[in-house]
């Protein structure tokens, strides 16, 4: 309304001047004809329609003023989990996360090879799948005990498939809604690899609408793999020479509308949003990229329609840990956002509920589960 204040105020002066000028046929004595009632008429209805036009501007530019996350004071996350690094929302809006136990990842879990070097710890006998209350942030169920060696990703994709990352198996999963045996799995057993065939240290994964399969390889091979449903090999991505160079790919988000893929690209402290083909061939221009100063190694990212929500890690003591809302459209930090209660530490994944009404992340040491609110710019009080 104040836009529309502000136009009427510039606007009716000019209109004023202009029946000011006809009537005392001031404009007439220039040679032209004498405005009559349909000249008036006309000017209204210019009027009228770019009023119109303004009010829609308005309510457009609203609508698309994404929401800001706020702690909700009232959740309490689990607590004595192990090392929380995925977070997804199921279909039903509770939140699912992925811990690892009694595991840690240390220096000395890997080699210089990449190589998982405690085989003979077993597997995690905890149940590492968790499905909480999203009011309460009880556990409601759990299951993935005796399966997994050092959790990474999480991601629950339209269907209600669940799809996780071992970066200890070098491995990607997928289980369908309420199985517990994997209907696909992706990479080598404990084998890294940068073939076709081999993962190194996955981080993550997403699945398109129309079921394509986006893995982010990894610690080592800093590479995006994109599969079909049934697990063929579509793209590898960078392939030589193209214009984009990861390093460590850690987070991903679709933004169908787009059709781009957001990368949290952790190492080089950006998230970039290249074209990987989904709805139509891909294209190799510069992808959207946003990439300022204050955003430092950036650990996770979830879309909310054309936006993105991230969170970063720690990078340097001048770079606050905290939340960002980011533009890839116009490659902006449209807004920062904290916790209330306390500070992040060490978030490590980020997920936006199906319903947009709240997000969570979860952080590793300490391992933490944070429910954000998502406050629409017009619902403030
Ligand atoms: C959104 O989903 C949450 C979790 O299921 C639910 O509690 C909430 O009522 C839903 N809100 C709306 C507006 O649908
Ligand atoms: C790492 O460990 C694996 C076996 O776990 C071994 O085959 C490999 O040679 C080791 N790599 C290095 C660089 O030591």
């Amino acid at each position: 309304m104040t836009l529309s204040t502000s136009y009427l105020t510039l606007f009716l002066p000019l209109l004023v001047l202009v029946v000011v000028l006809s009537e005392a046929r001031i404009i007439n004595n220039y040679g032209r004809p004498r405005l009559g009632e349909t000249f008036y008429e006309e000017i209204r209805e210019l009027l009228r329609q770019r009023l119109d036009e303004i009010e829609n501007e308005v309510s457009v530019f609203e609508e698309e003023q994404p929401p800001r996350p706020e702690e909700n004071p009232t959740w309490h996350g689990p607590e004595s989990l192990g090392q929380i690094s995925g977070v997804a929302v199921d279909r039903n809006g509770r939140p699912v996360i992925f811990h690892r136990g009694h595991h840690t990842w240390e220096y000395s879990t890997f080699n210089a090879s990449y190589h998982y070097q405690e085989l003979t710890r077993g597997p995690i006998l905890q149940n590492t799948v968790l499905t909480l209350d999203p009011v309460t942030g009880e556990v409601i169920e759990g299951w993935g005990k005796s399966l997994f060696y050092m959790p990474h990703g999480l991601h629950i994709d339209v269907y209600g498939n669940v799809w996780l990352t071992d970066v200890a198996l070098h491995q990607v999963f997928k289980f369908r809604r309420n199985a517990r045996n994997p209907s696909l799995v992706l990479g080598q057993r404990f084998q890294p690899g940068s073939d076709s065939a081999h993962f190194c240290q996955p981080t993550t994964v997403a699945v398109a609408p129309a079921g394509e399969i986006i893995v982010a390889d990894g610690y080592c091979n800093s590479r995006i793999m994109v599969f079909n449903a049934a697990g063929g090999l579509l793209e590898v991505i960078p392939q030589p020479g193209e214009f984009l160079s990861l390093q460590v790919p850690h987070g991903l988000a679709l933004l169908p509308e787009l059709d781009v893929v957001c990368i949290a690209d952790r190492e080089n402290m950006r998230v970039t949003c290249p074209n990987v083909g989904l709805k139509r061939s891909r294209t190799r221009s510069p992808p959207l990229t946003i990439q300022q100063p204050d955003l430092g190694r950036v650990f996770g990212v979830a879309s909310y329609g054309n936006y993105i929500y991230a969170v970063n890690g720690p990078t340097s003591p001048m770079i606050p840990v905290r939340g960002f809302t980011l533009d890839p459209r116009t490659e902006r930090v449209v807004d920062h956002w904290s916790p209330l209660s306390s500070k992040f530490t060490q978030p490590h994944a980020i997920a936006v509920c199906p319903n947009e009404t709240a997000l969570y992340v979860v952080e590793i040491e300490p391992n933490k589960v944070w429910k954000f609110d998502l406050i629409r710019p017009d619902s403030k009080k």
